[in-house]
């Protein structure tokens, strides 16, 4: 639904909402323009601004501050009956009246649109959603040229049966065949390169700071979520070793793993606790949530790729995180958790160096 007065660029739901708007805007001058009342009518374009706030986009909420408080003047300026002294204070009392609701509302606007670009924030580091749908179309890449070779071996089996049997044709079959195993095999000698990843490059990082960022991006969704995350961060860590961005893959990985467990369980179940510390020569992210757990005898098994128990899972978050964290020189595991739940950890070397965190 398009709405013929405003621009796009300044809501984000149009239709109803957006003419809903006009004709509150329009009464309200209507009202304020024609009651004698030495009262602040104009104060309830507060009431429209508040009520825009989920449906405008910032410069939308502008323009309605804007235009609710050149309405305002007007009306005050029409008016000319009345006490003047009233008017004018009315006049100032709904302009800063408006102005704070405008300024509150675009500050929220602000919030909910730096939390949306976080989550991406999230995804994205995370990596896991674009393997996965390399993963679909790997699969999807490899059906065909399977489905052709059976295709050919049918047809090549019925020259071969024919009396007598018509090896011209047959030889084609074959050769078809061997043109689509080679396409296969292409495609697992592309996949294979992909799946090595980057190569790991490691650097000495501070091992909670990288923790902390990844936290910091998953804040909006474990806010929508109802989630009670803890972060106990053991203080004076010495620097890790490793590639930060990848470990930070893992730690998004498992995080987000946690986050969807969780969300699976009823609010007052629904906790995370992360932690940080220090194992001999190695730095641990330990990440406990209250989610239902993992099946029994599976503490293993859920590191095998495409290994899920998601509708929309693929099951590769886990292989993935294994190969990353084993080619920076470091383990990954599950632990039984003793209240249910689920507890993964990881660990990285720490840095041959002196120098706390
Ligand atoms: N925190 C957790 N709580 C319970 N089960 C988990 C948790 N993390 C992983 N799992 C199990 O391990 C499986 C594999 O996880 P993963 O490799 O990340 O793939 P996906 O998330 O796509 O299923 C999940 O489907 C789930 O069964
Ligand atoms: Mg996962």
């Amino acid at each position: 639904m398009t709405t013929p007065f405003l621009p796009p660029q300044l809501w984000r739901r149009p239709g109803l909402h957006v003419m809903a708007m006009l004709l509150a805007l329009v009464l309200l001058f209507l009202i304020d323009t024609a009651t004698r009342y030495e009262v602040a009518v104009s104060v309830f374009y507060t009431v429209v601004i508040v009520a825009m706030a989920h449906v405008l986009a910032l410069r939308g909420l502008m323009v309605l501050t804007g235009s609710c408080i050149a309405l305002t003047w007007l009306s005050f300026f029409i008016t000319r009956y009345g006490d003047l002294r009233a008017g004018q204070i009315n006049m100032l009392i709904s302009t800063v009246a408006i102005l704070i609701t405008g300024y509150l509302a675009c500050r929220a606007e602000l919030a909910r649109a730096a939390a949306h670009e976080a989550q991406a924030r999230l995804l994205r580091i995370s990596r896991i959603h674009s393997l996965e749908g390399l993963a679909t179309s790997i699969a999807h890449e490899l059906n065909q040229p399977l489905a052709a070779i059976v295709t050919s071996g049918h047809a090549c089996q019925r020259w071969m049966e024919q009396d007598p049997p018509n090896l011209d044709k047959a030889r084609q079959a074959l050769l078809r065949i061997l043109g689509d195993a080679d396409r296969a095999s292409a495609i697992i000698g592309r996949v294979r390169k992909l799946s090595k990843g980057e190569p790991a490059s490691p650097r000495p990082f501070v091992f909670n700071a990288a923790v902390r960022e990844v936290l910091a991006l998953s804040q909006a969704e474990i806010q929508r979520l109802d989630i009670a995350m803890r972060a106990d961060l053991a203080a004076g860590l010495p620097l890790a070793l490793a590639d930060p961005v990848q470990v930070q893959q893992v730690i998004a990985n498992l995080v987000l793993n946690a986050m969807e467990a969780t969300a699976l369980v009823d609010i007052a179940r629904r906790t995370i606790l992360v932690e940080s510390l220090q194992l001999q020569d190695k730095l641990v992210f330990r990440v406990s949530d209250g989610g239902p757990g993992l099946p029994a005898g599976a503490q293993e098994q859920v590191f095998e790729p495409f290994w899920t128990t998601k509708h929309e899972g693929i099951g590769v978050g886990l292989s993935i995180s294994r190969s990353i964290v084993e080619s920076n020189g470091g383990h990954i595991w599950a632990e039984p958790h003793v209240q249910g739940g689920a507890v993964f950890a990881f660990s990285v070397p720490v840095a041959p160096q002196e120098g706390p965190a």
